[in-house]
């Protein structure tokens, strides 16, 4: 195998099992774009600076995109003895174009180098991952416009309390989902920062220019102190605890829709692509792929308690303990947008069934609040419309009828206030309607609601 390039200290070879204990090529050669990338930069700045010739640089660039073009063709080959993507690189680009190569490490550390690459993927990826929401959102904007009168029973303990409409409750996941994209972007501001130059703890000797190199990667600025550019991973567990806030709306809507779609609710049907069988049980429709995002879920959070741990007891700098950040991070990024897309692609393709949600809200006395309301428009006081109303509902539970299948008469037995209109306000559509102010659940609340939703989307 090729030598190490930092063989020259040691007198005997690595141990053969720690050669592959402490390599990282396995999984970090995922970053080799922005690994290439961040060097073409340096190899930029230092030609820029009067440090490399410029045929050094013309050959060091010329190679690097040689080698990117190789990794993408499938012509190259990874190496343990190698360790990382880093010295891979390095050692192919020398093979490649001699003695130029070895000056490309000028002014630099592996230290600072897997620092700018991992925030240079991170960054392209939240940018992913927004893109990702933003479909998500649209799709439930669509769904919450189809469905913006139709009446849903809304829960509290998951019992039937008051109707709301199918499409308020679908601005409620989006409210959420808003706040994940803002969460994400203003992690990304902090992302976006530059440690190269920091090389491996304590700057360099050589006259580099930090903020250009900065400008050619697209960050807003290099990092203020050299130490802490090379050892925080803040920004990591930061997005990571945005990731994990964003599975946990995924796994609460993915329950709903588990709740929604069985037979006792029967509120929605999920679509076929998107629910699988049983080996044994013929007549069964199961719906694996919300159950999958809401186990994917506790993934996410195992990954963030393991990065804060990673980090708690590191002295500065850089210690090897960071290698291990990289794991958790692909692997949040990966089942992350795997399940926005899946998630996107399922609702598109939801059905709701509009008798069921209307038969549901009838079962539960979910317009008793409005009689009670209207008993205080007529006078009483909230506290004995409140009694009285209690006292009608436990006549329809005896009598085994909603509030509305009560006559005009039994309805008078409890207050002489109550006149003929009161059917207008036990009716469902005339309990929605009523909470006709911003942020409630009638119709044409949650239209404005959505013509909001779509500006905000639309204008960032
Ligand atoms: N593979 C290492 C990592 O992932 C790269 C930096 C190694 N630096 C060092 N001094 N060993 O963090």
């Amino acid at each position: 195998s090729m030598a190490k390039p930092w063989a020259g200290r040691f007198n005997e070879p690595t141990d053969a099992f720690v050669e592959a204990f402490t390599a990282s090529v396995g999984f970090d050669h995922r970053l080799y774009a922005w690994d290439i990338e961040g060097s073409i930069a340096h190899a930029n700045m230092l030609a820029d600076q009067g440090i490399l010739t410029d045929a050094e640089r013309a050959v060091i660039v010329e190679g690097l995109m040689t080698i990117r073009a190789r990794i993408e063709e499938g012509d190259f080959t990874w190496s343990v003895p190698l360790e990382d993507v880093h010295m891979n690189i390095e050692t192919a680009l020398t093979a490649a174009i001699g003695d130029a190569g070895k000056k490309l490490h000028t002014g630099r550390s592996r230290n600072d180098q897997v620092a700018t690459d991992i925030r240079l993927w991170l960054r392209a990826e939240i940018d992913l991952i927004r893109q990702d929401l933003d479909r998500l959102q649209e799709i439930l904007l669509a769904l919450a416009e189809r469905e913006a009168a139709t009446i849903l029973p809304g829960f509290t303990h998951l019992q039937v309390a008051q109707p709301v409409t199918f499409g308020h409750h679908m601005m409620a996941w989006i409210e959420m989902l808003a706040r994940d994209a803002e969460r994400l972007a203003d992690c990304r501001r902090r992302v976006n920062v530059m440690p190269l130059g920091a090389a491996a703890l304590a700057g360099t000797t050589f006259p580099i220019d930090r903020h250009a190199t900065a400008r050619m990667l697209g960050f807003d600025r290099p990092a203020e102190n050299s130490l802490d550019a090379v050892s925080d991973r803040d920004f990591a567990i930061e997005f990571m605890a945005a990731a994990a806030i964003l599975m946990m709306h995924l796994s609460r809507f993915s329950e709903e829709l588990i709740l929604w779609s069985s037979a006792q609710f029967g509120f929605v049907e999920l679509s076929d692509g998107f629910c699988t069988g049983s080996s044994i049980m013929p007549q069964k429709k199961n719906p694996d792929v919300p159950e999958l995002v809401r186990g994917k879920t506790g993934r996410i959070f195992g990954h963030l308690m393991a990065l804060l741990t990673l980090m708690k007891g590191q002295p500065l700098a850089y210690n090897k303990d960071n290698q291990e950040d990289k794991e958790p991070l692909f692997d949040a990024v990966d089942n992350l947008r795997g399940s926005l897309r899946v998630f996107a692609d399922m609702m598109a393709a939801v059905t709701c069934r509009p008798d069921r949600m209307r038969a549901a809200a009838r079962q539960g006395f979910a317009t008793a609040t409005d009689l009670a309301d209207y008993l205080v428009r007529k006078g009483v006081p909230f506290r004995d419309a409140h009694e009285i109303v209690g006292r009608t509902v436990a006549l329809a539970v005896r009598e085994g009828c909603d509030l509305a299948d009560l006559t005009l008469d039994q309805l008078q037995g409890f207050s002489a206030l109550i006149e003929a209109d009161v059917f207008d306000i036990l009716s469902l559509e005339g309990s929605v309607a009523a909470r006709d102010h911003f942020g409630g659940t009638a119709p044409a609340q949650v239209r404005a609601a959505i013509g909001r939703a779509r500006e905000r989307l639309g204008s960032r």
